[in-house]
């Protein structure tokens, strides 16, 4: 069977999807018998440079053109509102979409699929989350048979690198941005990857696929790496753990947590040792336990391998669309998002050296039935403070499992005690333990 292809929007992905096209389109044939055939790409600039050269008889700037010279369009512009009204079209015309936007998606996902059930089309987004590893289709097909418990991991490639770049080889965090950017990881906004955006959007759209449960993408929760101190690195070390931008989405009971922030993991945790743009997310169902996937989590040949395969999977909803009513609609009507969540938590403040301080900290915790696992100071200088120019350290505290608000309104105590100096920094770590 013969699929026309077209593109919509030629950057590093759309790039990458035309070269597979053109190199392994007979190795897909072989192995499936299905033949996609590339009609057209559109693109408005094609003066830029890109790492493939895409012949020049299948471009166009026109992607009304693209619509009615394909059986399937790819949705690659990226963003919300010209790629919404794409897709949206495509539909009208009876035909199917495959995307990679997940901003589109987390905040618009379920208006969309929607109206791809409407009006019996296939929408495939392998290539929205994770890269080049197959985790929709994971969780939508081989893990059916579970309730989903848990899912987090590292989503994002780009904020992988930077931080081991920075953390583990020194280099400054405008350089690995700018390698990032140079590999083609990077968000043409960067500030998507680096304030937590994607990876938002990534968890998000994960959850309504894995837990039914739409919300809104505004309630999620989202702290990204620009704040991270590398004092808090150091310190972090010292007690074994590692830092990583984690996503999170845990189920507890009828209320979901979902969350995106710097995280410190037992350095043994199979999560911790995942760097560079390699992403890995852990599924946790009733029935499977834990299972991991790993992979390239951004960049044209791994994205362009999950658009392809999603494109094998439109051709074989073309030919048996009795076969293709995989729902994408189901929702958990009791599911909540929650805001209070429950973790462990490590706590620095900058106080002076002196007698009483950890003693008034900890009963403020107390208070709050907020339980400590580990004390660690050091003598080494933050800076100097007050009228005597007295020297600051910081005073790192671990805690046992406890919940958000509590947290919180702990640390609004503890930060007008004269004694802390400056904004106390909280970070979550992520443990089996208590
Ligand atoms: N900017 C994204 C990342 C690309 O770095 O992970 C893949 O979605």
């Amino acid at each position: 069977m013969k699929v026309r292809v077209g593109i919509v929007g030629c950057g590093v992905v759309g790039t990458g999807v035309v070269e597979l096209l053109l190199k392994n389109g007979d190795t897909i044939k072989k192995k499936t018998g299905i033949e996609l055939v590339l009609t057209r790409v559109a693109d408005r600039d094609w003066q830029k440079s890109r790492a493939f050269q895409v012949p020049y008889q299948l471009r166009t700037t026109d992607y009304r053109e693209v619509i009615e010279q394909s059986d399937v369009v790819v949705e690659l512009v990226g963003g919300k509102g010209f790629a919404f009204e794409l897709i949206e079209e495509t539909f009208q015309k009876g035909k199917p979409v495959v995307t990679a936007n997940k901003h589109l998606l987390a905040e618009e996902g379920q208006e969309l699929f929607r109206r791809a059930q409407e009006r019996g089309v296939w929408i495939g987004f392998e290539a929205s989350v994770g890269g080049g590893i197959p985790i929709i289709k994971a969780i939508r097909e081989s893990l059916v048979a579970n309730q989903i418990e848990a899912i987090y991991g590292i989503l994002n490639g780009t904020t992988n690198y930077i931080l081991t770049r920075m953390l583990e080889e020194g280099v400054d965090f405008e350089r690995a941005l700018g390698e990032a950017q140079e590999k083609g990881y990077a968000e043409a906004d960067p500030s998507l990857d680096i304030d937590g955006w994607d990876s938002a959007h990534k968890i998000t759209l994960l959850s309504f696929i894995a837990f039914g449960g739409f919300f809104r993408f505004s309630q999620v929760y989202v702290e990204g790496i620009r704040e991270v101190d590398l004092l808090d690195v150091e310190l972090g070390r010292e007690l074994g753990y590692t830092l990583k931008l984690l996503a999170i989405a845990k189920r507890r009971g009828e209320e979901l947590e979902v969350r995106v922030h710097p995280t410190f993991l037992p350095e043994e945790d199979p999560l911790a040792k995942v760097s560079d743009v390699f992403n890995a997310i852990m599924v946790q169902g009733d029935f499977v336990g834990k299972t991991m996937f790993y992979g390239r989590g951004a960049g044209a040949h791994p994205t362009a391998s999950a658009v392809v395969s999603d494109l094998v999977d439109t051709a074989r909803c073309l030919m048996h669309p009795a076969n293709c009513r995989s729902r994408l609609d189901w929702q958990e009507k009791n599911l909540t998002l929650s805001d209070d969540f429950y973790s462990r938590y490590y706590l620095r403040f900058d106080v002076p050296d002196k007698p009483g301080i950890l003693a008034s900290i900890s009963r403020v915790l107390a208070d709050h039935q907020i339980s400590i696992a580990s004390v660690l100071q050091k003598e080494k200088v933050c800076k100097l403070a007050g009228r005597e120019g007295e020297p600051v350290v910081p005073l790192v505290v671990l805690t046992h499992k406890a919940y958000e608000r509590s947290m919180r309104r702990a640390l609004e105590e503890i930060r007008a005690l004269p004694v802390v100096l400056g904004k106390p920094v909280l970070i979550r770590v992520e443990e089996e333990a208590e």
